[in-house]
């Protein structure tokens, strides 16, 4: 198979070509500067080149602060540019499958939030988020899988940035009042391809499994794992307070995407594997 991932060098980018390869398929994975998604020439020409025939959309704006005051950026890569790459995909049969959030819920609810619950995101990032999954589900064989605080390899991300922030000592403050589930994106990855290769087509759910956990939980968690002491102190998302708001619960239900590939492994499993795996970034 002749796979095209976007956003070649992001975090989970680097996952599905990884997975992608183990496979067995011929992948092309442009980085931002060798194939910016916002230039519409460019991406014909590279979908005439490269015909592929699965298209995994990893590019991404992802500063969820950011967003707030670059609403333009993070519209025209997540959602406007998402419609071109769906419109690609539908003239030339490819399969499309395309990373989304748990943001795109107002995480005011107590149960996991299933697949066709209303959106009503609280930022831009969500909304221009929200705005990328209608293209991709109007694409014939476009697959939208929503996902959970990400962490893994080769990218600035929570686990890597508490580690480093508790060895140069000081107190952590890190929000409680924000539930959700982590995800590796090694675990992520492996779940997207499948999908893809079973023909999955409109809306999934792909997080780590457990019990959800505060950011605050998680942070603890992750030093545990890393051997590193140094206190946590719990404080509010008030007291944090960052540009964009995020949502209070935010776990999904994803027991679509388990009835068809089998249980998702625990997050704290997968936290485990991922301090046991090489090149994990965290002594970087
Ligand atoms: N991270 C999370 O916690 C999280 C949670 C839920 C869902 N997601 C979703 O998961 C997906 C992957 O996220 P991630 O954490 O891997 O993000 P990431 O590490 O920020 O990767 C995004 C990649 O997209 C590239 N990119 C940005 N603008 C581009 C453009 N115009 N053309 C081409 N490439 C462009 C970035 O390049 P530069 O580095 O050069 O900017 C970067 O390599 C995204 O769809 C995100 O919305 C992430």
């Amino acid at each position: 198979m002749r796979a095209l991932v976007t956003g070649g060098g992001g975090m989970l980018a680097r996952e599905v070509v990884r997975t992608l390869e183990e496979e067995g398929a011929t992948v092309h994975a442009p980085t931002r500067r060798e194939l910016d998604v916002t230039e519409q020439a460019a991406l014909i020409a590279a979908f005439e080149d490269l015909e592929p025939e699965a298209v995994f959309y990893c590019a991404a704006y992802t500063d969820v602060d950011g967003a707030e005051s670059n609403p333009a950026e993070a519209y025209a890569v997540n959602a406007v540019a998402t419609a071109r790459i769906a419109r690609l995909c539908h003239d030339r049969d490819a399969s499309l499958v395309y990373p989304s959030t748990d943001y795109v819920f107002s995480g005011e609810g107590s149960e996991p939030y299933r697949t066709d619950d209303p959106l009503s995101p609280l930022n831009v990032y969500g909304a221009s988020k929200a705005a990328g999954e209608c293209a991709v589900l109007a694409a014939p064989r476009g697959c939208v899988v929503r996902t959970s605080w990400l962490y893994g390899d080769g990218g600035a991300n929570f686990v890597t940035s508490i580690v480093r922030k508790a060895r140069e000592g000081g107190a952590l403050r890190v929000v409680t009042d924000q539930i959700g589930r982590p995800t590796w994106t090694r675990q992520l990855a492996r779940i997207l391809v499948s999908l893809q290769a079973g023909g999955a087509q409109g809306m999934f759910h792909a997080t780590g499994g457990g019990q959800p956990v505060s950011w605050h939980g998680f942070a603890r968690a992750v030093l545990e794992h890393a051997g590193v002491g140094g206190e946590v102190v719990p404080v509010s998302s008030a007291e944090f307070g960052r540009a964009a708001r995020r949502p209070a619960y935010s776990v999904l239900d994803c027991s679509e995407t388990e009835s068809r590939l089998g249980a998702i492994a625990d997050w704290r499993a997968d936290l485990a594997a991922f301090f046991a795996s090489a090149g994990n970034g965290v002594d970087d």
